[in-house]
């Protein structure tokens, strides 16, 4: 099975809005109800898992727009952080949906609405020549290294760095060998999936990702989405 894992437990308090950012409205639509639309439009994925922030799982399950017809959207619990919400989407998946080892994961933010056809195809064929992959743009910026007192230790090459984003895709079975055997403090102090696959040795491919594809999180970004909703209208 393919599997859009949509992480939707944060509570958005950079956005401020009055409901957090998932459940915002682009152009009379919910930012959720976007995301869950793009994975599921894909013809190879068989599911969407959404984790939501517990305090708004009734909200979500009665939310107009978010529960296709054929029954290929799952609502469970989010987690405290971001990778909980995964190792509870993931936990559904194996005792509601009888998902195994092999199965293959998207992980995705619920505030990244403009995933593309093209970037969950390309991780979905990743997965036939490695454990795990993630999309990522390249770095436009100079980036600089500062210590707290703001004092710049170095420039890196910037030919070698690159802006992560999701889709990250890799199996069920991977992502327990590396997620089960981590306390609680360090499941807490863990960041992003990929660096915890890197910490256990595995090779971390990139997969081409796009400037639209946007993470919600301040209020500036909100015109950059309509204006991107609204180049992609003129398109059609
Ligand atoms: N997320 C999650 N579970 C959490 C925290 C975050 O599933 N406990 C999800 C968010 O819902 C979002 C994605 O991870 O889709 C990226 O989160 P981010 O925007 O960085 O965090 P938020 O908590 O949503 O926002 P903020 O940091 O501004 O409070």
């Amino acid at each position: 099975m393919i599997i859009a894992a949509i992480v939707a437990g944060g509570s958005g308090s950079r956005m401020g809005t009055e409901l957090p950012k998932q459940f915002m409205e682009l152009e009379g639509v919910p930012v959720i109800v976007r995301t869950v639309r793009a994975f599921l439009s894909h013809s190879s994925v068989d599911a969407a898992i959404i984790g939501i922030n517990p305090s708004y799982y009734d909200y979500a399950r009665t939310l107009p727009g978010l529960y296709d017809q054929d029954g290929r959207v799952h609502i469970t619990m989010g987690g405290p952080d971001r990778n909980s919400t995964i190792e509870n989407i993931i936990g559904y998946a194996i005792s509601h949906l009888g998902c195994t080892d092999q199965d293959v994961v998207l992980s995705h933010d619920a505030v990244r609405p403009f995933v593309s056809p093209r970037m969950i195809s390309d991780s979905i064929s990743a997965m036939e020549t490695c454990e795990i992959c993630t999309t990522a743009i390249p770095e436009t910026d100079t980036v600089a290294v500062a210590d707290k007192a703001l004092n710049v230790s170095s420039f890196p090459d910037r030919s070698t760095l690159y802006r992560v984003q999701t889709p990250q895709t890799f199996r069920i079975g991977s992502f327990l060998k590396v997620w089960t055997p981590l306390t609680p403090a360090e499941k807490a102090r863990a960041t992003d999936v990929c660096s915890l696959y890197r910490q256990c040795g595995y090779n971390i491919r990139l997969i081409q990702g796009e400037l639209t594809n946007i993470k919600l999180t301040y209020p500036e970004d909100v015109s950059f989405a309509q204006a991107i909703i609204h180049k992609a209208e003129l398109c059609q």
